[in-house]
């Protein structure tokens, strides 16, 4: 039983006690005849003294000795008390910062688990939309000590997709919700156990180096795409009348859609369903949109599943009006928008020629791996899976958009020679890379850290960390 039960037990029995002598005193009295206070005779000195205050005395003694039992009793309890106000406080914490994670939807971009994601973002280097990774973050206490990555919420990821979410770095959360949402990030509820993380380690590889083996593929599907963007923003212009006629039309029609027979009672004019879905096939038609072309059947009051005529070609006309609008947008800045579009294809194009993503596996292999192409493929995977993000320009962008390995981004370039520029031996590399950079503090001949760069101990084997050591240090990273 806990303490606290006892003594709140205790102090209900003395209550009871104290309650029942009250009832049994005033029953005493009763049946004697009433005599005035004034009119009774006085107690003797002798009672006074003696009998009186002998009972007075002992049943002092008596309270006090409850009072000095039940305050040790009591101070026995409150660590546990203490601590049960603490564990209630962090569970409220913890719960706030689990909504916080909903409402500023961080799984969005990072998943709803926190097992990494994407986001849309314009690439500086080509102008380009794409899908810029978002990595794992349940594993990221794996990485960075708290106050890192409190530093990347706080301030966000600039040049990247990573918003700042804190005050100071010009977001959203004052630092109690911070506080909240850390609280959240390091909890078992988030957090993958270490075990399940490790299990990740071989996909993480083998999806690294089949993205290289995909790589042509997704170029020309990237190139086929941009010139689709290209073509219809040179579309717009031709497009724009007709389409602002077409809504303008359907718009006007469901306004003022005006009595007639309307013989499945869906509130829209048999002759008004006609004509709309009329409107609705020539714009799908005229403007190359399948998806506006809506049908409505003027004898059924749902034509779509469990939708409503109305409310179908409700739906349908604002679509129509939003491709308007579009086009609208398009054709006015035309000249800007066709510029940054042909910029992005002319990148793609000669990003296809140069293929500076692709990796000469039996080069590594030969140079650096006495001829082990299995070897020297883990060692890339690995470096690709964990490095590549932010020690290889354009990677999180996509393979198109991919850089040669080890050109550097958020952290230094790794290529020509430069990890032997700033370590003196391979053990010392192994080293900094298993514990990370901590912010002020010197690595390597050169180095002062920033806290940035992620320790490695806790997520990949020593054996994996030699094998990216050995690849970095070797000669086939090589570009300008
Ligand atoms: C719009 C997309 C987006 C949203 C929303 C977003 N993030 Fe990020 N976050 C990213 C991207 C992208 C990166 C990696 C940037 C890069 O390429 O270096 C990142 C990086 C991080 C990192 C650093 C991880 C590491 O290992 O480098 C943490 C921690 C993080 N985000 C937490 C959060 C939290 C918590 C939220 C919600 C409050 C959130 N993010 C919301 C896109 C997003
Ligand atoms: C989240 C980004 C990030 C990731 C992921 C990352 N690094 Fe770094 N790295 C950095 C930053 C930033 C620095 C610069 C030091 C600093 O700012 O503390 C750095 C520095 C380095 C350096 C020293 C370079 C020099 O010349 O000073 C080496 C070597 C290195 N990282 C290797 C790696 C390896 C190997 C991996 C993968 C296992 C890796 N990094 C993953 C950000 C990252």
């Amino acid at each position: 039983m806990e303490i606290s039960t006892i003594v709140i037990t205790v102090a209900a029995l003395a209550a009871i006690a104290w309650l029942a002598f009250l009832v049994a005193n005033s029953m005493r009295g009763r049946g004697k005849e009433e005599v005035a206070p004034n009119l009774a005779p006085g107690i003797t000195d002798d009672t006074l003294e003696s009998k009186r205050l002998d009972k007075t005395l002992a049943s002092a003694v008596v309270l006090s000795g409850i009072l000095a039992l039940s305050l040790p009793i009591y101070f026995v309890g409150e660590q546990s008390r203490q601590d049960g106000f603490v564990e209630e406080f962090d569970q409220v914490a913890l719960e706030r910062g689990a909504h916080l994670f909903e409402e500023f939807q961080c799984g969005n971009c990072h998943g709803v688990d926190g097992g990494g994601g994407a986001a849309a973002y314009v690439e500086k280097r080509s102008g380009i939309s794409v899908a810029w990774s978002a990595p794992a973050i349940n594993t990221v206490f794996y990485r960075y000590t708290p106050e890192e990555v409190r530093y990347w919420l706080v301030y966000g990821r600039a040049n990247s997709p990573m918003p700042a979410w804190g005050l100071d770095g010009g977001g959203p959360l004052n630092d109690q919700q911070i506080d909240e949402l850390m609280e959240y990030l390091q909890s078992a509820d988030f957090i993958l156990p270490q075990d399940d993380a490790l299990l990740l380690i071989q996909p993480s590889i083998d999806q690294a180096l089949s993205r290289l083996e995909t790589a042509d593929t997704v170029m020309t599907d990237a190139i086929a795409a941009q010139g689709v963007l290209v073509e219809s923003v040179q579309a717009a212009p031709a497009l724009v009348g007709m389409a602002e006629a077409l809504a303008g039309r359907a718009v006007a029609m469901l306004n003022d859609a005006g009595d007639g027979i309307d013989v499945d009672g869906d509130g829209l004019p048999d002759r008004i369903e006609q004509e709309l879905t009329d409107i609705f096939a020539e714009a799908g038609d005229s403007l190359g949109d399948p998806a506006l072309v809506v049908t409505l059947n003027p004898e059924a009051a749902q034509t779509g599943a469990g939708e409503d005529d109305l409310d179908l070609a409700r739906r349908a006309v604002a679509a129509l009006e939003s491709v308007a609008t579009g086009l609208r947008v398009t054709a006015d800045n035309q000249e800007k928008l066709l510029s940054q579009a042909l910029g992005g294809l002319a990148f793609l194009e000669q990003a296809q020629q140069e293929k500076k993503w692709e990796v000469d596996i039996t080069a590594v292999a030969d140079v650096t791996f006495g001829g082990d192409v299995e070897t020297a493929g883990r060692a890339l995977g690995l470096f690709n899976a964990n490095c590549a993000r932010c020690h290889t320009a354009g990677y999180s962008a996509g393979i198109p958009l991919t850089q040669s390995v080890g050109s550097g981004a958020l952290g230094p370039a790794l290529w020509n020679g430069r990890p032997k520029v700033q370590f003196l031996n391979a053990a010392d590399m192994v080293t900094f890379i298993t514990k990370g950079s901590e912010n002020g503090v010197p690595y390597g001949v050169n180095g002062v850290g920033s806290g940035r760069m992620p320790g490695f101990g806790p997520g990949l084997s020593l054996e994996d960390l030699e094998l990216i050591v050995q690849y970095l240090r070797g000669d086939t990273l090589t570009g300008d």
